[in-house]
């Protein structure tokens, strides 16, 4: 098929990459023409393993322009993939999402045959009906159900392994308005062994929240049993291991910690809590999830405050600033509230980051960025933050490492404290 991908973030270009590979023409849309000479060229202008090298490959299959038109002028699907930011009272934010409705419904007024547009960016449980559905229809002077499809068909793509992810869904849910449009997205993933969840435009929507608050309730539901199991001395992995034999539980995301960051489950949870207010109707799990994940990471801070009672004057490695590994993505990373707890102390940070030190010099210039992790080892006391394969390889010996990501190498360190084992 021929698809248009408008918005080439981590989302739109995985996804326009992934269906290049499987066959598809794919033509990316995106307001900034570098990331669309780049894309042109083969080459990312995000990090994601794996998506150089499929650029590459189908570069045939696969181009970018800034132009609507010139992109959907073939096209069969439209795909929107554009980011839905967060607003300064956590809810969301939809200016892109309506200007990019908006072009692609000016676009429509002139072609002929029927074409499908499909909402892939995360948006709130009625958007797409009320907010995206009649936005098409005034620009494009069109009928959705007849001359325009619609569906909304969320995404599940973990930074890092969104490629995986993409190739190996554990599910592909597909919310349609209309019949027509549910056979079209079966055709375009007829190639897949998994489930299809079929069901309306809202339901799609609410199952992108709902995974992800869950995923999230998970972590910081493990965290606190895990806080409880470090007062107790109890291993929390073995508590984890234990349970996630359970079919009913399962295993991932019961990895305890500093909890979680990125660049969607705070987004989403605070749209998700923002919009409960609204409707009048309590959240008070998903409340209490974000609550215990904003204490988290500072009880690394007083685990280390035990071991190095006075922070003020004393140098602090900060082992990882990514929100987790194979990301240079820095959004909402539990590093962040750290070394900002160290610095209001009077620590002097050393930092170190594979991929992320970059984006975290933009936020924190002063701190000393280190270019190698042996160097942060210098330092009077050393904290784990992201969970790097190459800080296995570190030696520890002789060291004060407070561990926020349980890595078993560290525990080789004169003193060791996990956070929550
Ligand atoms: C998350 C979801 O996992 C994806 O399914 C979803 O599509 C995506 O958000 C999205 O909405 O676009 P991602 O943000 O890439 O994916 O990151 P995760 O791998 O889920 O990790 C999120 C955070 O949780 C990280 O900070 C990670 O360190 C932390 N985490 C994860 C834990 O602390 N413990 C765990 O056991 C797992």
């Amino acid at each position: 098929m021929r698809l248009t991908i408008i918005g080439s973030g981590y989302v739109g270009l995985v996804t326009g990459a992934c269906f290049a590979k499987l066959g598809h023409t794919v033509t990316c849309v995106d307001i900034d023409p570098e990331k669309v000479q780049k894309i042109n060229k083969g080459v990312s202008p995000i990090y994601e393993e794996g998506l150089d090298s499929l650029l590459l490959t189908y570069q045939d299959r696969i181009s970018a322009t800034t132009d609507y038109n010139k992109a959907m002028e073939q096209s069969d699907i439209t795909f929107l993939c554009v980011g839905t930011p967060s607003l300064k009272n956590g809810g969301i934010d939809l200016r892109y999402i309506k200007e990019s409705t908006q072009q692609i419904a000016s676009t429509l007024k002139n072609k002929k045959n029927r074409h499908l547009v499909v909402v892939k960016s995360t948006v709130l449980p009625g958007t797409t009906q009320q907010i995206i559905l009649p936005l098409l229809e005034q620009f494009s002077g069109k009928k959705v159900g007849a001359d325009i499809g619609l569906a909304m068909n969320p995404e599940f793509l973990k930074e890092g392994v969104a490629i995986k992810d993409f190739l190996e869904p554990d599910r592909i849910v597909i919310g349609s308005y209309d019949e027509k449009s549910r056979t079209t997205l079966r055709e375009l993933y007829k190639t897949f062994s998994c489930p299809l969840v079929e069901t309306s435009l809202s339901a799609a929507e609410m199952i992108k929240y709902a995974s992800n608050a869950f995923l999230a309730t998970k972590i910081s539901f493990i965290n606190e049993i895990g806080n409880l199991c470090k007062k107790l001395d109890i291993d929390t992995y073995d508590v984890a291991t234990g349970m996630g034999f359970d079919k009913r539980i399962g295993r991932p995301f019961l990895d305890s910690g500093i909890g979680w960051g990125g660049s969607c489950f705070p987004k989403d949870i605070d749209a998700l809590l923002a919009w409960a207010k609204e409707l009048k109707e309590p959240a008070r799990i998903i409340e209490s999830t974000r609550q215990v994940n904003a204490d988290q990471p500072l009880r690394l801070v007083e685990l280390l405050k035990k071991h190095v009672p006075k922070l003020k004057g004393k140098t602090i490695g900060v082992l990882g600033l990514a929100f987790k590994p194979n990301t240079d993505d820095i959004r909402d990373s539990r590093a962040i509230p750290i070394v900002k707890e160290l610095l209001k102390h009077g620590a002097l940070v050393k930092a170190y980051d594979p991929q992320a030190m970059e984006n975290f010099k933009k936020l924190y210039p002063s701190l000393t960025y280190c270019s190698t992790a042996d160097e942060v080892l210098t330092a009077d006391a050393v904290l784990i933050t992201t969970k790097w394969n190459e800080f296995s390889t570190l030696k520890y010996q002789g060291k004060i490492v407070i561990d926020g990501r349980r890595l078993e190498q560290a525990k080789n360190a004169k003193i060791y404290e996990g956070v929550c084992w």
